[in-house]
């Protein structure tokens, strides 16, 4: 299933609420950037926010922790409302922090920057509800998309099929509606999108024009089978 997950670090902090209606209508999940200042060199938001969204939203709130001691806030983002966690494989403590997210009843994510080889998350798939490859090195929105981690994705896939894994992975970073075609074509499920949706003229038909372009990409080999047949 292809999701559109906008990300809420393009949209106004001063009516989140606000930003997130414009686009519900389209999405079922929302993309949550968590920043410590530390692991990557911008400030965010943390669970308060998470639960402040929740509050106006029934969206999956699909937290992305960009944060050097992840295992301190898990149960914070769970109790605040988040379904999602995706901790960063370089922090370490990998395994634990996998387990502990699945114990506090949180869908456990991994997320890998441009530069960390697959190598390094292959020995957890089994454990992960959500893969995420980031296309821009991770810290702040509005950067150029990267096209050669689209490796990793078609990689992960090609894995996440031979293991019997329903895996969801996900792109991030500099996503638009050109290169989300090209992620799904790799086999990336989740396109989070943060500039290509909340600072368009219209978030909600920058949305639905993503997810159906990235849909009639998915589908486009079955028209041309068929036409052939
Ligand atoms: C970057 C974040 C991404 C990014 C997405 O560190 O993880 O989610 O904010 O925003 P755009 O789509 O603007 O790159
Ligand atoms: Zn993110």
């Amino acid at each position: 299933m292809i999701r559109i997950a906008p990300s809420i670090l393009a949209a106004d902090f001063g009516d989140l609420a606000g930003a997130v209606a414009k686009v519900s209508s389209e999405v079922d999940w929302l993309h949550v950037d968590v920043m410590d200042g530390h692991f990557v060199p911008n400030l965010t938001v943390g669970p308060p926010v998470v639960a402040s969204l929740r509050m106006h939203s029934d969206l999956y709130l699909d937290c992305h922790l960009m944060v050097s001691n992840p295992g301190d806030l898990l149960e914070a983002f769970r109790r605040s409302g988040a379904n999602g966690c995706s901790v960063h494989v370089e922090v370490g403590d990998t395994k634990e922090l996998l387990v502990e997210a699945r114990r506090l009843g949180l869908r456990p994510g991994l997320a890998l920057n441009p530069d960390t080889p697959l190598e390094a998350v292959m020995p957890y798939l089994e454990m992960l509800d959500v893969l995420v490859v980031m296309t821009v090195v991770p810290g702040f929105g509005g950067q150029e998309f990267m096209p050669a981690p689209l490796e990793k994705v078609r990689l992960a896939r090609t894995l996440a099929g031979e293991r019997g894994l329903s895996l969801d992975i996900e792109v991030d970073g500099g996503i638009d509606e050109e290169n989300g075609i090209s992620s799904v074509l790799a086999g990336a499920n989740v396109l989070v999108a943060g500039t290509a949706v909340f600072r368009a003229p219209s978030p909600v038909a920058a949305v639905r024009a993503m997810k159906d372009a990235a849909l009639q990409a998915v589908h486009k080999p079955t028209v041309q089978a068929a036409d052939q047949e």
